[in-house]
């Protein structure tokens, strides 16, 4: 399905007879939206959008938000649905193929991306030539864009063949990878993957398991991983999306792309905010010094901002987050913890937050990674692991995405504009004559 062409917008220059007629178009649901790639040729013109808040990159056909409903659909499936009768491997195939899987197709499919769950013996050495203290993070990006010297036969992008193994690839062997990066970190001796288990399960074996011990998947954290996984695995054009696009769109291998991908997402204003989220807990410390912390979020010159709160579409709130919260609730009762402080100061801060008009008139919420931290601290996951997480659930939607940006006719290398501010041109004065 593409966009349609639904009438024209007229755009004139103020003080010139000039003006043009634009293409509005509409995709299958969201806004109108017009077509602005003939203005520059017509008007000598072009837009001005950082951080491109009112601008379209690509069309897609995989994920849909609408940011002030409070929807995500997946392929057209509302979120919850999917979080509550699907799982990982269902979701994974429903993002790259666009309908969710018959018995045999899953079957096949699980069989297809479980066949590379290993890695490449020769990978483990480069584990070695990290120090201790890295954060995994940073590993993680490393050997996945490593992973382009490795599999020299799926490196080409023009080969519909090709382009499926390496997305099995990449979903297979990123778990194998983080979870080596957990391991290393803490001196453990690598978890080689186990195929008869399920995704989330088999990643949390490879987290958790160590040889002296027998390791047992537990049902209801087997099923908080795949819950945490399918609420990640895509949310459009975010940023570390469309750095996956603009690196794919030069034509790069597609483990490049991933690698630009986890770089993109490291940071604290993305991926990096489920780990921030649970840095600002600890600082904040108790519920009492939960008002002058609040103080502190709304005081501009303080440059502290309330972590796992807001987000650049869902302007009425996050629906992740509401699984999220039912999941952490789920884990800790499992667990056994009655009384997790962190928990109590998660909701009280939200209760405040969402009861001042700072943050309501400015319509801030909480965002999925609020509630995602805690349950990872309850299931023992450490904190520099969160984005390494998110990273493996993202991975099938950057995937997809890149693939679905491959296959599309007449796809061009992305390259924005500017506007130049800098000094205009001028004649460059020999070195003894500046002063
Ligand atoms: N705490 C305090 N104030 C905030 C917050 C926050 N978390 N988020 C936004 N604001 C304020 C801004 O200062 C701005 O105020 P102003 O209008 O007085 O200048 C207003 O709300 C609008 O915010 P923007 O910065 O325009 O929002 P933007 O869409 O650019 O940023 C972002 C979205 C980056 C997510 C931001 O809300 C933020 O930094 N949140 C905290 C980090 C976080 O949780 N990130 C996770 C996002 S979800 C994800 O990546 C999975």
């Amino acid at each position: 399905m593409s966009s349609t062409a639904k009438g024209s917008v007229t755009v004139s220059l103020d003080g010139s007879n000039k003006s043009a007629t634009l293409p509005l178009i509409q995709g299958s649901i969201g806004p109108d939206v017009f077509d602005i790639r003939k203005l520059y040729g017509e008007l000598g013109v072009f837009t001005f959008d950082p951080g491109y808040g009112g601008t379209a990159a690509c069309e897609s056909a995989i994920t849909y938000i609408d940011g002030d409903e409070g929807v995500l659909l997946y392929r057209g499936y509302p979120i919850e649905q999917l979080a509550e009768k699907s799982n990982f491997l269902e979701v994974s195939y429903l993002l790259l193929y666009g309908e969710l899987p018959t018995k045999e197709q899953l079957a096949k499919f699980d069989r297809g991306v479980t066949l590379h769950t290993m890695l490449h013996e020769q990978l483990r050495t480069f584990y070695n030539g990290f120090r201790r203290d890295a954060h995994p993070m940073a590993i993680l990006c490393g050997v996945v864009g490593a992973l382009s010297a490795f599999y020299h036969d799926s490196l080409d992008i023009s080969d519909a063949k090709q382009r499926e193994i390496a997305a099995f690839r990449l979903i297979a062997k990123v778990p194998t990878i983080a979870a080596w990066a957990y391991k290393y970190s803490i001196g453990q001796p690598f978890v080689y993957p186990r195929n008869d288990l399920s995704y989330a399960e088999n990643f949390l074996y490879m987290l958790n398991a160590v040889p002296a011990e027998e390791w047992k998947p537990n049902p209801v954290l087997s099923r908080a991983m795949d819950r945490i996984l399918v609420l990640h695995a895509d949310h459009e054009q975010n940023a570390s999306t469309s750095t996956v696009r603009l690196a794919g769109s030069t034509g790069a291998n597609p483990f490049a792309c991933i690698a630009a991908g986890i770089a993109a997402l490291w940071g604290p204003a993305h991926g990096g905010a489920n780990e921030a989220v649970l840095k600002m807990l600890d600082e904040i410390g108790s519920v009492e010094n939960i008002p002058a912390f609040i103080e502190k979020v709304k005081d501009k010159n303080s440059g502290v901002k309330l972590m796992g709160f807001g987000h650049r579409v869902y302007k009425n709130f996050d629906p992740r987050a509401k699984i999220m919260q039912a999941t952490c609730h789920e884990v800790l009762k499992e667990l056994g913890i009655k009384d997790e402080p962190l928990l109590d100061l998660a909701m009280e801060l939200e209760r405040i937050a969402l009861s001042d008009d700072y943050f309501v008139s400015r319509k801030l919420y909480p965002n999925v990674d609020f509630y995602s931290g805690i349950i990872l601290k309850a299931m023992g996951i450490p904190t520099h692991m969160f984005t390494v997480l998110f990273a493996v659930a993202r991975t099938v939607g950057w995937v997809s995405q890149w693939k679905e940006m491959i296959e599309e006719p007449g796809q061009r290398i992305g390259r924005p504009r500017q506007i130049y501010t800098g000094a205009t041109r001028r004649d460059v004065t020999p070195l003894e004559s500046r002063g």
